[in-house]
């Protein structure tokens, strides 16, 4: 069985956020199963690291149809782990010098992207049997298949799977687009059109063999208003080809056991080393060392929070209790950019409680890591949130999860009873109920043997891909048994 993951970013090589994990992960796994997985996306030039790019090499070009034009598409190969990355080359599309989207023309720059991977199957005659792509950038990739290659004969048996990482972003655009820049026929224009615009999204839910999602939650959790962002009619009649798997983390990268990027190692026998990593936290966050961990300070647990600063994080129930928060004894660090309100106001808050409260407007991956290393509560409070990868993270590096019971945060945190349970969770969007949570975290903190239990439970969670790795697998074999044409 081969399997063409098709994702707009993917570590190694380019990253703004979890699907880049997911896309770096998960078809490793599926590659340790014996499944054939290779991903497809593009070639930031700008953004791949030097020392991946001298790996890179070119296999072939060709001529991609966008709109009214043809446009140069360069396609080079690169290993890793067992893994065939094909990156798309275009550098009017692709060498850009912030970031790898929020242009003016990403609805172009990803109909490029769509197309050329369906091009680039055609052009080289290497057929995967299913498709697999990801979110609203490759969203068209299913509704290009339909209009253009399922009736093309080497290419009538393959299948498309739609992953939604988040619903928010949907790729929502005028009509404007539709002929011209992303070559819908108009007497086609119905399936992309949605509440009055293009929307890419729907076009793939239209389509897609399959619609799945990052947890069995959120996949439940779309049909409703609260959480679709609008799509929920466009996925009412779809209940019966969507699912959720609950994404997995890579356990060799998060290993504290094994870790080079963390102070000290450390482990479930022996937990010294998280005192280390609490201490280098301190340092590199401004915060007094002193006070890190010592019995005469009140040992004060801390919270830290890695995310991005928006309001469906949950930020405004934070801001609605931090004084409570304070006078329970925590000490709080924060690192993530976003909108200015929350920005501005945890700045305010380092003023106001110099020594306890740090916050680090950026996005640092050293810093991040070093949070989940040695704190000790991570706090997710979020509206609503498709999977989450820093819970998992936490709990690994034995950093007890506050979370709102939404999502994948429902699905992988199970709240803490006498002897069970890995973290701490609400359900109600409400900020006292995250502060009972709170309340909850900072009692067991003080018992010392109830801590250390707690934090035993919470580094033996599985969260490595195998478990989900078979999901699909099992989805896919389901799709490929589907009769096929000769
Ligand atoms: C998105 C979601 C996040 C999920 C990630 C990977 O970033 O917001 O919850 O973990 O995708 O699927």
């Amino acid at each position: 069985m081969k399997i063409l993951y098709a994702a707009s970013e993917a570590q190694p090589f380019a990253k703004s956020g979890g699907l880049a994990d997911v896309a770096g992960s998960l078809p490793k796994a599926l590659v340790n199963e014996g499944v054939e997985c290779t991903v497809i996306m593009p070639y930031y030039k700008n953004s791949i690291p030097q020392e991946l790019q001298d790996d890179i090499k070119f296999v072939t070009q060709f001529y991609v149809p966008v709109g009214w034009r043809c446009q140069y598409c360069g396609m080079f190969k690169t290993e890793i782990a067992g893994v065939t990355y094909y990156l798309l080359d275009n550098e009017y599309y692709f060498k850009r010098d912030y970031g790898l989207y929020g242009y003016f023309d990403d609805a172009e720059r990803f109909a490029f992207f769509s197309r050329a991977v369906l091009e680039a199957i055609k052009q080289t005659g290497d057929i995967p049997d299913i498709i697999n792509a990801n979110d609203w950038q490759c969203a068209l990739i299913p509704v290009y298949f339909n209009i253009y290659y399922r009736y093309q004969h080497d290419m009538r048996n393959i299948r498309n799977v739609f992953t939604i990482h988040n619903i928010q972003y949907q790729g929502k655009y005028g009509y404007d687009i539709l002929e011209d820049i992303i070559s819908i026929p108009r007497h086609l224009a119905s399936l992309v059109e949605y509440d009055g615009s293009v929307n890419f999204m729907k076009g793939a839910f239209e389509v897609a063999d399959k619609i799945t999602t990052v947890s069995p939650s959120y996949a439940d959790e779309i049909g409703e208003a609260w959480c679709a962002h609008g799509l929920d009619r466009a996925l009412a009649n779809k209940k019966y080809k969507t699912c959720g798997f609950l994404n997995g983390i890579d356990v060799d990268e998060y290993n504290p056991a094994t870790d080079r990027d963390i102070a000290e190692t450390f482990s479930i026998k022996k937990k010294t080393g998280k005192k280390t990593c609490k201490a280098e936290l301190f340092e590199k966050a401004g915060l007094p060392i002193d006070d890190a961990n010592t019995a005469d300070t009140g040992d004060e647990p801390v919270i830290g929070i890695v995310s991005r600063l928006v309001q469906h994080k949950g930020l405004d129930l934070i801001k609605g209790v931090f004084d409570e928060i304070m006078g329970l004894g925590f000490k709080m660090i924060i690192l993530g950019t976003g909108e200015n309100e929350y920005e501005t106001f945890f700045h305010d808050m380092q003023n106001r409680f110099p020594g306890r409260v740090s916050f680090t407007c950026g996005y640092v991956p050293d810093l991040s890591k070093m949070i989940y290393a040695g704190a000790d509560m991570f706090l997710m409070p979020s509206w609503s949130e498709p999977c989450g990868l820093a819970q998992m993270i936490s709990l690994r590096y034995g950093t007890i999860p506050v979370v709102r019971a939404t999502g994948g945060l429902k699905d992988s945190i199970i709240d803490c009873g006498e002897d069970q349970g890995t973290g701490f969770t609400f359900h109600d969007y409400n900020a006292h109920h995250m502060l009972d949570a709170l309340k909850r975290a900072r009692e067991c903190y003080d018992d010392k043997k109830a801590w250390n239990a707690l934090m035993n439970r919470a580094m033996k969670a599985d969260f490595s891909w195998g478990k989900s790795a078979k999901l699909y697998i099992g989805l896919y074999e389901e799709l490929c048994s589907w009769g096929r044409d000769s």
